[in-house]
């Protein structure tokens, strides 16, 4: 395991086999990983471990592989394929968590909260102001859902709710002709090679100069310099992102300084249950790969 996970889903593991559990903070270095992984039968690795076709060679006893997160992009899944190593992730747990936030981060964009909090806490609230912090109205408004799996889905339900009108936008469908009419665009869709840098330079210059583009994805999916560009010149209203590339941004990176930049740690699973669930989910995987007979 790359890392200690949150509820008691690791006695169950310990129970049935010999665990080894990466004792730090941030991630194992690739070195690390390797010497950590190489006679191991399982591995439970995090987003934050690229498990490469590298990585996978240099563990030859390697039979399953579970990734705590929905997303598989770390895994070279075709090099685990050709071993038979069984690919596990964590659906369905963690959908309706990831949809909250994704609202939570549309409001907080829309209604400024953040510069809102920051003037308050400056002691600039004097008095209640008729033109004052004016943000964005979501009912009326135009959702533009990019991928529509189980958490676009779970976006468009909400937004349905909110009076939103929702267009969801899936493969062969006009990307552009959706950002030119959407007021929000939400990103949902997995980071593939097709889906790398599908929001750029001509996608942003399609969308309307007030939209607000939220990602609870996947960062890469979002070209930054060319999000940062378009949020400074004032071709798009405000972005708020839970994803970044590079992830974590660097703490003087310029999109952190924009005042209509919104970015939070990749939090989107981030609820004691949820991630007590992806954990319990993580460890049923793993133990169901070990328990079948090898290829
Ligand atoms: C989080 O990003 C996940 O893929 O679970
Ligand atoms: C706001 O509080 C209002 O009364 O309009």
């Amino acid at each position: 395991m790359t890392r200690a996970l949150p509820g008691g889903a690791l006695d169950r593991l310990r129970g049935a086999h010999e665990v080894e559990v990466w004792p730090g903070d941030l991630p194992p270095t690739r070195e690390e990983l390797v010497a950590g992984a190489r006679d191991a039968e399982g591995l439970l690795c995090l987003l934050t471990d690229a498990i490469d076709a590298d990585v996978i060679a240099a563990c030859p006893r390697l039979r399953a592989i579970s990734n705590y997160a929905v997303g598989s992009d770390n895994i070279d899944r075709a090099a685990a394929a050709e071993r038979g190593i069984t690919v596990g992730v964590t659906p369905d747990v963690l959908t309706d968590t990831t949809a909250e936030l994704t609202f939570a981060l549309m409001l907080a964009a829309a209604r400024r909260l953040p510069e809102a909090v920051r003037d308050v806490r400056a002691g600039r609230w004097r008095t209640w102001e008729p033109g004052g912090w004016l943000g964005q109205d979501l009912h009326g408004a135009r959702l533009c859902v990019v991928g529509m799996g189980r958490i676009g889905r779970a976006v468009a339900r909400r937004a349905e709710a909110f009076g939103m009108d929702v267009a969801g936008i899936g493969r062969g469908d006009s990307l552009h002709d959706a950002l030119e009419r959407a007021d929000f665009v939400s990103i949902h869709c997995p980071l593939t090679d097709e889906t790398r840098g599908l929001i750029g330079a001509a996608e942003l210059s399609h969308m309307k100069p007030t939209a607000i583009l939220v990602n609870t994805a996947r960062g890469p999916i979002v070209d930054t310099k060319e999000l940062t560009k378009a949020l400074i010149d004032g071709r798009l209203g405000a972005a708020a992102l839970d994803v970044t590339d590079p992830e974590p941004l660097p703490a003087d990176h310029l999109l952190l300084k924009l005042p209509n930049a919104l970015v939070v740690p990749h939090i989107g699973s981030a609820t004691h249950r949820t991630r007590e669930r992806m954990a319990d989910l993580a460890v049923d995987n793993l133990l169901a790969a070990l328990t079948r007979p090898g290829p």
